[in-house]
C-alpha cells in the first residue's frame, strides 16, 4: 500500500505505518513522547498499538473522557496541565490515538502548547481515517458551537490501520462509511459503484486509501476553501441542519454525523436534479443506496420546518445566501448553487416518499 503525500506530511497505511513511526521516533530523538487517548481507545486501541511500537512502555499516557461533550477547552486545559506536570518541552511529541475528537483536540493542544510541539495522528474510527486525516483542521467546540476554536496545523505523519475498526461499533462504522460514499459521489463514479456493493464492515485499506486520496487531492487543489474544496460539503448543508435539529430537540434520539449527512445527501441529490442537471435515475439510485445503509428517519412537517429554520439561522450568521454543493452526475460535483425554498420542501417530500 502506497503512502499518500500531502503538502507537508505522509499518510502511511497498515504495516508500513508502524515501520515508519518506529523510524521517525529513532531519527527525531524526541525529549519525551506522550500518548493521548480517550477512555474507550485507552482500553480498545492502546494495547494493540503498544505491541507494535518499540519503547512505548516508557511514554506518558494522558486520557480524556470519550465523546463530543468533552471536546472542549476544559479537556484541553487538563491535557496542557498533564503535559506540563510531566515535563513536556518544545522537543516533545504528542501522539493522538483515537477518533476525530482525540485527533482534533490533541492537534490543537499540541499546536498551542509552548507555541507548538510536534504531533502524530492515529485515527481509530472510520470517520477520522477517511475525513479527519487530511486538511489540518484542529480544534474544539465552544458550548454548542462546533469547532469554534482552533487552528490549521499539520501533523508530522498520519497512520491509518483498519485493524482498529474491529472494536468500533457497527453504528459508528456505518456513520463513517457515509463520508466514503460522499467521496465517490463527488469525484469517482467507479468508486461509488464498488462501495454500494459492499457493507461497511468489509471496508479495507484499499478503499480507505481511495477516500483519503480523493480528500487529499481536493484539499491540495484548494487549501483555503475558495472554490473546489466546497464540494466536500455535498450533503452537509441540509445534513448539518438535520444533525443540529436531532441533537437539540427534546425527546429525539440524536443522529450520528454520518447518519445525518446520509439524509442530507438524499435531499441534496434531489436539489441536484432541479438545479445541477443530475438525472432522476441517478437521484433514485443514490436514494436507494443510502436507504439500504441508513433506515429512513421519520421527519414530520413541523420538524421539517424547524430544520429549514436552522438552515436560515445559519444563513443569517454567514450574512448571505445559502449556497449548495451539488451533483451534475455521479462522480461530478459543482458548488455555489442557489436553491429556492419550494425545491427544499419538495426534497423532504421526495425523502419521505
Ligand atoms: N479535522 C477534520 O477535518 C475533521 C473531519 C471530520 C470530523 N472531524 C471531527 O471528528 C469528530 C467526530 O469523529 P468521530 O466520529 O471519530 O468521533 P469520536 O472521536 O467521538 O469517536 C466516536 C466514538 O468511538 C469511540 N472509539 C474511537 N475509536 C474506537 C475504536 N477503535 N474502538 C472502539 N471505540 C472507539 C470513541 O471513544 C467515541 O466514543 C467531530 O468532533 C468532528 O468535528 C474533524
Ligand atoms: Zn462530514
Amino acid at each position: 500500500m502506497q503512502a499518500l503525500k500531502t503538502d507537508t506530511y505522509s499518510v502511511y497505511f497498515s504495516a508500513e505505518a508502524y515501520q515508519m513511526l518506529n523510524e521517525h521516533l529513532n531519527e527525531r530523538k524526541y525529549s519525551k513522547v506522550f500518548l493521548l487517548t480517550d477512555s474507550n481507545t485507552l482500553s480498545d486501541c492502546k494495547p494493540y498499538f503498544k505491541n507494535l511500537v518499540a519503547g512505548s512502555e516508557d511514554w506518558t499516557s494522558i486520557t480524556i473522557p470519550a465523546g463530543e461533550d468533552h471536546k472542549n477547552i476544559e479537556s484541553c486545559t487538563y491535557v496542557w496541565e498533564e503535559l506540563s506536570a510531566n515535563g513536556a518541552d518544545r522537543k516533545s511529541l504528542l501522539i493522538n490515538l483515537g477518533g476525530g475528537v482525540v485527533t482534533d483536540l490533541g492537534g490543537f493542544v499540541a499546536s498551542t502548547y509552548q507555541r507548538g510541539i510536534n504531533f502524530i495522528n492515529i485515527p481509530t474510527t472510520l470517520l477520522a481515517m477517511v475525513d479527519a486525516s487530511v486538511g489540518g483542521k484542529t480544534g474544539v467546540d465552544l458550548g454548542t458551537l462546533k469547532n469554534q476554536i482552533g487552528v490549521i496545523n499539520q501533523p508530522e505523519m498520519v497512520l491509518v490501520d483498519p485493524g482498529y475498526l474491529k472494536t468500533l461499533s457497527q453504528r459508528q462504522l456505518t456513520s463513517g462509511f457515509a463520508e466514503m460514499l460522499k467521496h465517490g459521489l463527488i469525484q469517482d463514479d467507479s468508486y461509488w459503484n464498488s462501495l454500494i456493493q459492499i457493507m461497511p464492515e468489509s471496508v479495507d485499506d484499499n478503499l480507505i486509501h481511495i477516500s483519503v486520496a480523493i480528500k487529499n487531492r481536493v484539499v491540495q487543489e484548494d487549501p483555503t476553501e475558495q472554490n473546489l474544496r466546497k464540494i466536500l460539503n455535498f450533503g452537509h448543508t441540509l445534513g448539518h441542519a438535520v444533525e443540529s435539529y436531532f441533537l437539540n430537540a427534546s425527546g429525539q434520539e440524536p443522529l450520528l454525523h454520518g447518519e445525518a449527512i446520509a439524509i442530507g445527501m438524499i435531499l441534496e441529490a434531489f436539489l441536484s436534479t432541479k438545479v445541477a442537471g443530475l438525472s432522476k435515475a441517478a437521484c433514485d439510485e443514490i436514494k436507494t443506496a443510502f436507504l439500504t445503509y441508513y433506515p429512513k428517519v421519520k421527519i414530520t412537517k413541523t420538524q421539517q420546518n424547524k430544520i429549514v429554520q436552522l438552515l436560515r439561522f445559519d444563513k443569517k450568521n454567514s450574512h448571505g445566501t445559502i449556497y449548495f454543493s451539488l451533483l451534475e452526475k455521479i462522480g461530478v460535483a459543482c458548488y455555489n448553487k442557489e436553491v429556492s425554498d419550494e425545491i427544499i420542501d419538495a426534497a423532504f417530500e421526495y425523502y419521505d416518499e
